[in-house]
C-alpha cells in the first residue's frame, strides 16, 4: 500500500540522492512522515493476542533507547510486563484499592489494564545525580522514551497504548509490585498487542491556535 505522502514526496527521492552529498538538501523519509502523520494508539482494552515475542520486542525497546537525553545520563529503564505479572499486579491494584479506601469502582479501574492487559512494558522515570542536566528535563526524557516507545510497537504493526491510572502513582504498588527504589517513578506503561478494531479517529490540535511563529 502507497499512502498519499508517499506518492506526494516521492518525486524528490531521486534528487536528494543525487544531490545529497554536494548541496546538503534534506534527505526525505516518506515511510517515516507518513507513519508519524498517521499514527495513532489503541485503546488497551482492545488489546489481544498475538502479542510480541521477546525476540520482537528487543527492536521495539532499542528504539526506545535512542531517545534524546540531555547529558547521555540515561535517566529511563524499561519493565516488561508478562502474563503471570499482569495477574499478580491486577491482585495487588485490588488490594491496594481496597486498603486506600477507594470504591469499588475507582479499584477495579485501576486493575482494569492489568486484568486485561497480555503485554505491557512500564518505562521508569530513574533520574541520575547531575549538576548539570535540570532534574525537569530528566522527566522530560521519560516521557520522550514512552512516546519513542509507543511509536516503535505501533511502527512495528502492533497496536499500543500509553496509560498510567492511580496504581501507576501508588508508592506500594511501584515499589512492592514492579520493584522501584524510592527515587523512581512510573513514567508510564506501554501496553502492546493485536487491536481487534481499528478506533475512530479523535480530533487533533488546531495547529494554528497552538503555533506562533516569530520572525523578528
Ligand atoms: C502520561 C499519559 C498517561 C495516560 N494515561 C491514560 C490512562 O491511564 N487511561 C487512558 O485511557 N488514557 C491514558 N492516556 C491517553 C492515551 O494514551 C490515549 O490513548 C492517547 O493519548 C491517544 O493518543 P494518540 O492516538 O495520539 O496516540 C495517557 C496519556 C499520557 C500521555
Amino acid at each position: 500500500m502507497r499512502w498519499a505522502f508517499e506518492v506526494e514526496f516521492a518525486p524528490f527521492r531521486d534528487d536528494v540522492a543525487l544531490n545529497n552529498k554536494e548541496a546538503h538538501v534534506p534527505d526525505p523519509n516518506p515511510a517515516a512522515m507518513a507513519f508519524m502523520l498517521s499514527r495513532r494508539s489503541r485503546p488497551a482494552k482492545s488489546l489481544q493476542r498475538p502479542i510480541p515475542s521477546n525476540a520482537e520486542l528487543l527492536p521495539i525497546l532499542t528504539a526506545a533507547g535512542r531517545t534524546p537525553d540531555h547529558g547521555k545520563l540515561e535517566p529511563w529503564r524499561f519493565i516488561v510486563l508478562q502474563s503471570a505479572a499482569m495477574d499478580r499486579l491486577a491482585a495487588l491494584a485490588r488490594e491496594r484499592g481496597e486498603a486506600l479506601g477507594y470504591d469499588g469502582e475507582k479499584t477495579e479501574k485501576g486493575a482494569a489494564q492489568f486484568v486485561t492487559g497480555e503485554l505491557a512494558v512500564v518505562v521508569v522515570e530513574a533520574q541520575k545525580p547531575s549538576e548539570k542536566v535540570p532534574a525537569i528535563e530528566q522527566i522530560y526524557s521519560a516521557g520522550a522514551a514512552c512516546l519513542a516507545l509507543l511509536n516503535a510497537a505501533l511502527a512495528s504493526g502492533w497496536g499500543a497504548n500509553w496509560l498510567s491510572g492511580w496504581p501507576s502513582h501508588d508508592r506500594n504498588f511501584v515499589e512492592t509490585g514492579l520493584g522501584l527504589s524510592a527515587q523512581e517513578r512510573v513514567a508510564g506503561i506501554i501496553h502492546i498487542g493485536t487491536e481487534k478494531a481499528a478506533p475512530p479517529e479523535r480530533p487533533r490540535p488546531d495547529l494554528d491556535a497552538i503555533t506562533t511563529w516569530v520572525d523578528a
